[in-house]
């Protein structure tokens, strides 16, 4: 959401700097911004880890992940050395006093050398058992403690269930201001979920058949290719419904269903999807096998190649209970949504990686076409595609052209990438990262949107959590999740829409 503006002198502190997310994302993500000019003139990245390592060794290894992940490609030469040289290493130990007192001086040098007090981020990418000591630690030598000035990025998880949801935040506000954290939900960077906001609310078009008069109801898919890869051990202790629906997926909702904000500052647009989140109807424990539907993938094919299921997957117990895919039916409980079906699904290793929103219209109320001319007649559909793909696809019926009158469906496209290549679209990591250095904050998580969150899945957890599936394994890998799951949408008379990648 940031401004043309350049952020003001900053100091990056990266907890748990010689992870996965910094070499993936976070590096990658500050060396674009860099190329694009948005990173202040004086920056200083300064990653922290238990590794036996110096500043070149460091850089060296953050260079091989941007060879790898950065959009723009491998970095050249003469802007690797300009940027290199302001990423530091600090070999430190999460609960010792006397790291941070190494890193206060560290950040102090390179102050006294730009002449002045910077913007300090400190962003926490580890596991949350570290949060407490990263936080009390800091606290103790007071370098995050300038209001103004000083900001903490928290990584997801956030929290367990509603109750470690609640003390995590209890535990930050003891030594930060509520505005002063970041709650990370990389979704909300990505660009086709930011347009949505533009979508909604720059058109005069959509917003008035934006609702249960004219919408027959919603869907909204993160279907992923890949399997649970090297992280069995943390997605054991997580699964579908924590790791994707209690945060991206019902971001994501949020953005579809929220009223239209009366500015475009933090905290009305925050303000307005708590709302959302509020009127999201609560299941008994008893209605949950009606309104939700859990999967786990079992060995299946893939593109062509044999793919293990998850309960052969490393780290992952061979009786494993945890669900891989999870689909469910909400409704909202207010003027605008009342009697509209929210579908949500999510799942590892599906047929392919796509992610879309899927805004369906009522058929129209009258048919003046004879049946001859209108076999084919669908009802108006938005598809709002977040990933791989982006665009964003309007059905309507047009005239098939030739002598007959007889109806057709039609599509119209905008294509995000449509005269640039996918590499010119920032990564959500920029957009966040930028958004933390410049103290915006709309795109991230307030504690009470994370907290209703977690309340909403709570009766799911809670029964899902009591009694494992006698089903699972319940779906192929490479196939698009258990059978249930078609039939809880297929007893509406709708089915899930598949957009595979043109
Ligand atoms: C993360 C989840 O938050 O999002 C992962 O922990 C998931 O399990 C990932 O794979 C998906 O993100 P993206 O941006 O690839 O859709």
């Amino acid at each position: 959401m940031n401004s043309t503006n350049k952020a003001a002198p900053t100091i990056a502190v990266i907890f748990g700097g010689t992870g996965d997310l910094t070499k993936r994302k976070l590096i990658p993500a500050f060396y674009n911004l860099f190329l694009e000019g948005r990173m202040p003139e004086q920056f200083a990245v300064i990653g922290l880890g238990r590794t036996d390592t110096d500043d070149a060794r460091y850089q060296k290894h953050l260079r091989e992940g941007l060879n790898e992940f950065s959009r723009s490609g491998a970095p050249a030469d003469d802007t690797w050395k300009t940027f290199r040289s302001s990423i530091y290493y600090l070999q430190s130990n999460i609960n010792d006093p006397s790291s941070y007192e190494e890193l206060a001086e560290k950040i102090k040098v390179l102050e006294e050398g730009w002449g002045g007090r910077a913007n300090r981020l400190f962003y926490l990418s580890v596991a949350p058992n570290f949060i407490e000591p990263i936080t009390v630690n800091l606290a103790k030598v007071g370098i995050a403690s300038d209001v103004s000035h000083d900001r903490i990025v928290v990584e997801k998880p956030f929290g367990h269930d509603l109750e470690t949801a609640r003390e995590l935040n209890q535990l930050l506000t003891r030594t930060f201001q509520e505005s002063q954290i970041y709650r990370i939900d990389h979704y909300l960077g990505k660009e086709t979920v930011q347009n949505i906001l533009a979508l909604r609310f720059a058109n005069a078009l959509f917003e008035p058949l934006w609702n249960r008069n004219y919408i027959e109801y919603v869907q909204i898919t993160v279907a992923e290719e890949v399997g649970v890869e090297d992280r069995g051990g943390y997605y054991e202790g997580s699964g579908a419904l924590r790791d994707m629906i209690q945060n991206h997926l019902l971001q994501l909702l949020c953005m579809v269903a929220m009223e239209p904000p009366v500015t475009f500052e933090a905290e009305e647009i925050r303000n307005r999807k708590v709302d959302v989140l509020q009127a999201i109807r609560r299941y008994s424990r008893e209605e949950v096998g009606k309104y939700a539907v859990r999967g786990q993938y079992g060995p299946g094919w893939l593109k062509g190649k044999q793919v293990p299921g998850y309960r052969e997957e490393p780290d992952v117990d061979p009786n494993s209970g945890t669900e891989t895919y999870a689909a469910l039916k909400f409704y909202l409980d207010n003027w605008r949504w009342q009697g509209v079906p929210f579908y949500l699904r999510t799942g590892k290793r599906m047929q392919e990686k796509s992610s879309s929103i899927t805004i369906q219209f009522q058929p129209v109320p009258h048919l003046t076409f004879p049946a001859t001319m209108s076999e084919n007649i669908l009802p108006n559909r938005l598809v709002i595609n977040i990933q791989p793909q982006m665009d964003i696809r309007l059905r309507f019926m047009a005239k098939k052209t030739g002598l007959e009158m007889a109806l057709t469906p039609a599509e119209m496209v905008f294509d995000f990438n449509g005269g640039t290549t996918k590499s010119q679209s920032p990564e959500a990591y920029e957009t966040l990262l930028l958004d933390a250095m410049q103290g915006d904050a709309t795109l991230f998580m307030r504690s009470d949107q994370v907290e209703v969150a977690w309340e909403v899945i709570t009766p799911i957890l809670a029964t899902w959590g009591s009694r494992q599936s006698l089903e699972f394994p319940n779906y192929a890998a490479g196939m698009w999740g258990p059978e249930n799951a078609e039939a809880l949408i297929a007893r509406d008379g709708h089915t899930w829409t598949v957009t595979m990648s043109h």
